[in-house]
Order: structure tokens, then sequence, then C-alpha cells
């Protein structure tokens, strides 16, 4: 069976293709490489074995994307992963990010009423819930969808909406949205991971550069917040317990083992940890003393989110297995594996 991986050289895309493939499905790949890198090929061929099909085009180019549909009437799924995700670019530039992820996401649904493909499993986010009110920690699918706090949280909120409202009008069409909460680490074999162009907005490519040296010094956002150390808490879930989700989703669907035709699902460990038990666990594993600073709170910022995956636990039959040390470790193994071997120069790999 052939799925349909968009932004499968990416983060999270491409730890899902490997698992994808080691279950023995066939991979199509479309990418614009807006964010990742084509030798991310060479690295899922030599974990799997297999060199997955691969076009470069952007999906929010609907003549593109429907030539590319025209072309390919064997899709039984899609994983529509490829959009912007940084946060703070999107209130700079929001319209760059309405345009790329809603865009992309119409012009894929279009073409699967068109071309008569059913499975849509849709990249998610816990930004949907935004500060959930305390009754509703941990949060679970049933909590309520807060006003977005930047344009990119918009786009996801939006994006479900519109999966919702064509699942109504189009008949046959059905999807899975996850909602992931805070994914970190890398594959085993420490040849992909998190691997974000310049300065890394996120925690854990932040701590680990650092802790390579490639940055100065981590700054840890705020510890005035009403959380045990005063740090923020996330759900931070291995990046392979996340792929192996994605796979569980596709198969819940071609298998029809749905309850409805759109379900939505909380991806966490549902458990909470902050900036510094991070910090901590990362100093623990690679034995590196991080240097790190509290500076103030960054705008935007949730105090605390984690997940309840009770539902996604009973339904997917799946639940997030590895824990923080796991995580930190496997990212560091990456960080230290990628920094050994490339030849490229700081300037190519924007690390600055
Ligand atoms: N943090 C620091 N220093 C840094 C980077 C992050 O202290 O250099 C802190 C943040 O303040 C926050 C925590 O680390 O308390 C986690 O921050 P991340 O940027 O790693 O993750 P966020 O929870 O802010 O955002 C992530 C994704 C978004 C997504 C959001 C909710 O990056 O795409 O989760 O789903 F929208």
């Amino acid at each position: 069976m052939k799925i349909l991986v968009t932004g499968g050289t990416g983060y999270i895309g491409s730890h899902t293709v490997i698992e994808l493939q080691n279950k023995g499905y066939e991979v199509v790949i479309v990418d614009a490489l807006f964010n990742s890198r084509i030798e991310t090929l060479d690295a899922i061929e030599k974990i799997s074995g297999v060199r997955p099909e691969f076009e470069s085009f952007d999906l929010s180019d609907q003549r593109l994307t429907d030539d590319f549909f025209a072309r390919h009437n064997d899709i039984s799924g899609i994983i529509h992963f490829a959009a912007h995700k940084a946060v703070g670019e999107s209130v700079n530039q929001p319209i760059k990010y309405y345009r790329n992820n809603l865009d992309s996401l119409m012009n894929i649904i279009e073409c699967m009423s068109k071309y008569r493909i059913s499975n849509l499993v849709f990249s998610s986010s816990c930004t949907v819930y935004g500060q959930p009110d305390a009754e509703h920690l941990p949060v679970s699918e049933k909590a309520p969808i807060k006003k977005a706090e930047s344009p990119y949280g918009n786009t996801k909120q939006i994006a479900e909406e519109i999966i919702s409202e064509s699942i109504a009008a189009y008949p046959g069409l059905r999807a899975i949205a996850l909602r992931y909460f805070n994914p970190v680490g890398a594959h085993d074999s420490a040849m992909i991971g998190e691997l974000p162009l310049g300065v890394p907005n996120n925690l854990m490519p932040y701590i680990t550069q650092t802790g390579y040296g490639i940055r100065e010094c981590l700054k840890v956002y705020g510890n005035d917040y009403q959380t045990p150390d005063g740090t923020p808490i996330r759900d931070y879930i291995h990046i392979m317990d996340l792929a192996k989700a994605h796979v569980v989703a596709v198969e819940r669907m071609i298998n029809e083992k749905m309850k409805n035709d759109f379900e939505i699902f909380n991806l966490g460990t549902g458990t909470g940890y902050s900036v510094l038990d991070v910090i901590r666990s990362f100093e623990k594993v690679s034995g590196v003393k991080l240097n790190y600073e509290i500076v103030g709170r960054r705008a935007g910022d949730i105090e605390k989110v984690w997940a309840d995956p009770t539902y996604s636990n009973n339904e997917l039959g799946w639940k997030a297995e590895r824990g923080l040390d796991e995580m930190t470790l496997s990212a560091w193994k990456w960080e230290k594996a990628y920094r050994g071997i490339t030849s490229m120069d700081e300037s190519t790999t924007s690390a600055k």
C-alpha cells in the first residue's frame, strides 16, 4: 500500500517514513525542502534499506498538487506534515503561515475528493488548547479550544475546522487529527533527528547545540511561573513514540476501525516536565555541564500543559513508552553524530 507523506524529509515526517517502510508500506514523499534537507533521503535509505519515492514541490500550488495526484492514482492514505511551524515567525509573517499551511491542506482535500482518496492523517498540535484552565489539566481531547496565541496556532485550529467541514461535505473523506505535545529526541540510529535551520526556537535542539558548543548559553525564559521550580511545564514525547502513532492511525483508517469520520487524539506521555527537569536530565545522560542563564519570560509562552493520553491509549492501543532520559540521550547522540560526520561549515548549516 502506498502512503503519501507530505513534509517527509522534515523532523517528524522522516521518522514516520522509516516506521511506515519498516511495516512494509510504500512511501512517496512530497516536500518543498523549505526547512529540511534532501540528504535526509539518504539517511532514510540507510536506516530502512528503502529509498522512498520523492517529489519536491510546494503543495500550496494548486496546479502542481493536482498534477501530482493525477499521476499517483494508487495512494491509500496521506499523512500531511508539511507546514511552517515557527510560532514567533508566524507573528511577524502571518500571511506566509495562512497561505502555506491552509492552501496546502485545501489543495490536498480537493484532490482527495477529486481522485477519491479517503484517508487523511493531519499534524495538529496541543497549541489548540492554549493554556488550559486548572480543571482541564491534564488536558484531554474534550478540553475547550482556546483562542490561538499565534497565527501558527490559528492555522492548526482553522485546519481542523476545514477538515471537519470537508468531511461533512465530501462523501468518502475521513481524517484523524493528531494533536502533538512536545516532540523531542531522535532515531535510535542517530542518523536522523531534529535539525532546525538557523538558531533553534525549541528547547531541546538549543540544549544539545549549547552542550556541543555551537551556542554559548541557553536562555531559560522565566522562572517565576506558578510551577514547582518556576519554569514552564510541557509534555515532552519521544519522536519514535510519535512516529509509531502515525502508523497506528493510518492502519486504523485502512482497516476501517474508526468510530466516526473525524477523530482527534492527543499524543503525549501524560507526564509534565519543567525546563529545569529537561536540563538536569540532559546533564545526567551526557555528562556535560550545560551553560544556561535565567532570563525574562518569552512572549506567548504557556505556563503548563500536559496530556491526558487515556483516550489515545485506549482507542489506538498506542502508548508513549520512552521516558525523559531516553529522549535527552537520543537527542544528544544525534547532535554528536551529526556534528561529527558533517563537513558542512557553520554558514551552510546556518547554525549561528
Ligand atoms: N525554552 C527556553 N529556552 C529556549 C527555548 C525554549 O527556556 O531557548 C522553554 C520555553 O520557554 C518553554 C519550553 O522551553 O517553556 C518549551 O519550549 P519550546 O519552544 O521547545 O516548545 P513550545 O512548547 O513553546 O512550542 C512547541 C512547538 C510549537 C507548538 C507548541 C504547542 O514548538 O510548534 O509546542 O504545541 F505550537
